[in-house]
């Protein structure tokens, strides 16, 4: 038993960062501002889905922001993305062949956490877009995206009850 113990250690360890890997952090400098001006037509995303390059990308177009209009005072807008900048993920680098402004539902991360979602679940007038991360998932506002705290949505399309399932 002795012997098997720092193996199981190390399994539990690696278990644990590969749980916790999917979960972004909610970063504790967080201004309200963030909240308050990128949160009222979304859910404020969080930071980590998106590498600096993106995030600097977005932030300098906010005047055309994916056919909407998302201008800041400039004082506001550079508090947010030097935010943004600071806590962003390098991995998360989106693919954005259309010309609009970097998308976190473009990245790998998102793709590999989704990749189940059948596609008519998008065109379900609750959902409408894989950027309305809150029709799905119940904490979105408070950047929580856990596979446990699903809305009804993914259950009626039989991806929630699968998870209900395979959860201890
Ligand atoms: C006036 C409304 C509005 C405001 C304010 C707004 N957005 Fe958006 N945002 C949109 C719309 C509309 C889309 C496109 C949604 C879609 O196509 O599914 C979008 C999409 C996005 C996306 C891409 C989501 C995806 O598909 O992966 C990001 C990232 C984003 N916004 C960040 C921000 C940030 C950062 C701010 C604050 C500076 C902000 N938004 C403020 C309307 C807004
Ligand atoms: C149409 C429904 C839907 C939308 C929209 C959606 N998700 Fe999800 N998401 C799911 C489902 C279902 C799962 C569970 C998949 C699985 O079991 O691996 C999931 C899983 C996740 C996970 C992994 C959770 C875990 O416990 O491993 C994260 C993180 C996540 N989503 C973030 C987002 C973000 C951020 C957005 C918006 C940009 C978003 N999702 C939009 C349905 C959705």
């Amino acid at each position: 038993m002795k012997i098997r113990q720092p193996a199981a250690l190390a399994a539990a360890a690696l278990f644990a960062l590969s749980t916790q890997a999917h979960q972004p952090d909610i970063p504790a400098d967080t201004p309200p501002e963030y909240i308050a001006e990128c949160g009222s037509c979304h859910v404020a995303y969080p930071a980590a889905l998106l590498s600096e390059s993106d995030w600097r990308d977005i932030m300098r177009n906010l005047g055309k922001h994916y056919g909407d209009n998302a201008s800041l005072g400039e004082e506001t807008r550079k508090l947010i993305e030097e935010f943004l900048a600071r806590n962003a993920e390098p991995h998360w680098k989106a693919h954005f062949p259309s010309g609009d402004p970097p998308r976190l539902t473009a990245t790998l991360w998102y793709r590999v956490h989704h990749h189940e979602l059948p596609d008519n679940i998008l065109q379900d007038k609750r959902v409408g877009s894989a950027s309305n991360c809150a029709a799905c998932h119940v904490k979105a506002e408070k950047q929580l995206f856990d596979k446990t705290d699903l809305t009804e949505v993914p259950a009626d399309y039989g991806l929630a009850e699968k998870k209900a399932v395979a959860q201890p």
